[in-house]
């Protein structure tokens, strides 16, 4: 069964039957639309795909963190067919459906926050995001909005805005006006003379003085943050400082916005990382999340605390496929299958596997200046000196490069494309798991010589 292979490659890469359709793609669709892998897929299970020559990889790239669940997972695909064998789309400002309801009522129950929510549906992160800024304007009438360096939340104009990173956004220019860019703070790329226990206070007091001196408080809607940066390579703030944030934003009355679209759906160890602000009595009073939501159907989610929802009128947020059927129906399972099989039980699993991999090949290869785990977000950082921190994407490059050759799927990240990441599906299984780290080790040590 596929699902259960290891990584076998046969043919030269790309492959003869893959090398005729990558032609006709050269020919077809525009060269910025990159593909890393030199494969055509004929089909996938679980973390594996096998392409049209019959090599088979595994895919801990997972659809770019949508493939939580698992390619092809038999429940879900009976679901869809049960869906589409009643209707795909009755667009919900036309008639009601269960599905759209059932799964707002589920989101409203699970993200985190002991109060009142609803949830609306849109396509894709980006737009989820957008939305999320327009409901947040609406609601504290104030327009401005903060986002952070190294943050990624999308490439429509708003989203693409907020992002981080001329790579997504130099040509596109002017963006729109009202966003302010504070500092994330990133540990390992903090100034080496600020001592960690100075870290929250260094960040908040940078965060504070934009009020000073870029925009009033007055004036800001919200803030925006990933719980883990996601492209930035899965930086996580120190909880310290998200408490600290949160009472920032209560004191100005900002709304805290949760873009949760690479980190929910169990990748941290918990159904949605802002689970470990509960921990810790905070809550974002938006989540945004997309991406696993409903295991590669286009579906994402704006949960608001209902006051805040509800400041809305008719017609000022929708679209004609927000909420489909179809996908509406596929995450209704994805959740119930999260649930029963408790699949953040298996993201922290594989996170404590990994942490013996990584930490072991941290003591023997010196381009690994830092790695990060929470739960099944996996990232190696690579430097060409541990001292100075320089960034060594040629390293990452290679690594991925010596990976793909050998079957395993992974991907890059960091504002230098100096890191990999990891986002395997988290029914990757132990001897699966065991193969993907050895051959990663083989090919950080052959380009560590
Ligand atoms: C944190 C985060 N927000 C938003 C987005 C944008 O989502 P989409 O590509 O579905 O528009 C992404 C995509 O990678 C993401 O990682």
């Amino acid at each position: 069964m596929l699902k259960n292979a290891l990584p076998k490659i046969i043919t030269e890469l790309p492959g003869p039957k893959s090398k005729e359709i990558i032609s006709k793609r050269n020919d077809a669709i525009p060269s910025s639309v990159a593909c890393a892998t030199p494969c055509v897929i004929d089909k996938a299970e679980g973390c594996m795909i096998q392409d049209v020559d019959g090599n088979i990889f595994m895919d801990w790239v997972a659809g770019i963190g949508v493939m939580n669940i698992g390619h092809s997972n038999p429940e879900i695909i009976e679901a869809v067919k049960k869906q589409t064998d009643r209707y795909f789309h009755p667009q919900i400002n036309t008639f009601h459906y269960s599905e759209y309801v059932d799964l707002a009522a589920k989101l409203n129950s699970i993200v985190p926050g002991d109060f009142k929510k609803r949830t609306c549906f849109f396509n894709s992160g980006a737009e989820a995001n957008d939305n999320a800024i327009k409901i947040a304007r609406k609601y504290t009438k104030k327009t401005d909005i903060i986002a952070f360096s190294g943050g990624f939340h999308g490439r429509t104009f708003m989203t693409m805005t907020l992002t981080s990173g001329n790579i997504y956004k130099a040509a596109f220019g002017p963006m729109i006006p009202g966003v302010h860019r504070a500092e994330f703070p990133n540990e390992y790329r903090t100034n080496s003379n600020i001592k960690p226990e100075e870290l929250v206070d260094y960040y908040i007091d940078k965060l504070e003085y934009m009020f000073v001196d870029y925009v009033s408080p007055d004036n800001v809607a919200a803030i925006i943050l990933e719980p883990l940066q996601g492209e930035a390579g899965f930086v996580e703030p120190p909880i310290d400082y998200i408490v600290k944030l949160r009472a920032i934003c209560d004191k100005y009355n900002i709304l805290l916005i949760a873009d949760e679209v690479q980190t929910g759906y169990c990748r941290t160890g918990r159904m949605f990382a802002t689970e470990y602000w509960a921990d810790k009595g905070v809550y974002a009073d938006i989540v945004v999340s997309a991406k696993s939501l409903a295991a590669g159907l286009p579906l994402s989610a704006v949960t608001a605390r209902e006051e805040i929802m509800e400041s809305l009128a008719v017609g000022e947020i929708g679209g004609t496929y927000g909420g489909n059927a179809v996908a509406c129906a596929s995450a209704l399972k994805v959740i119930e299958i999260m649930e029963r099989d408790n699949y953040a039980q298996k993201a922290m699993a594989i996170g404590e596997q990994a942490k013996k991999f990584f930490a072991d090949w941290y003591n023997k290869y010196e381009a690994i200046g830092t790695y990060r785990i929470k739960g099944a977000m996996l990232s190696i950082e690579f430097v060409k000196d541990r001292a100075t921190k320089e960034p060594d994407p040629e390293m990452a490059s290679k690594v991925l490069k010596g990976c793909k050759e050998k079957g395993l799927v992974i991907k890059n990240a960091g504002s230098y494309h100096q890191i990999i990441r990891i986002l395997m599906p988290l029914i990757t299984n132990e001897e699966q798991l065991n193969a993907g780290m050895n051959i990663l080790e083989d090919v950080i040590k052959s380009c560590s010589k």
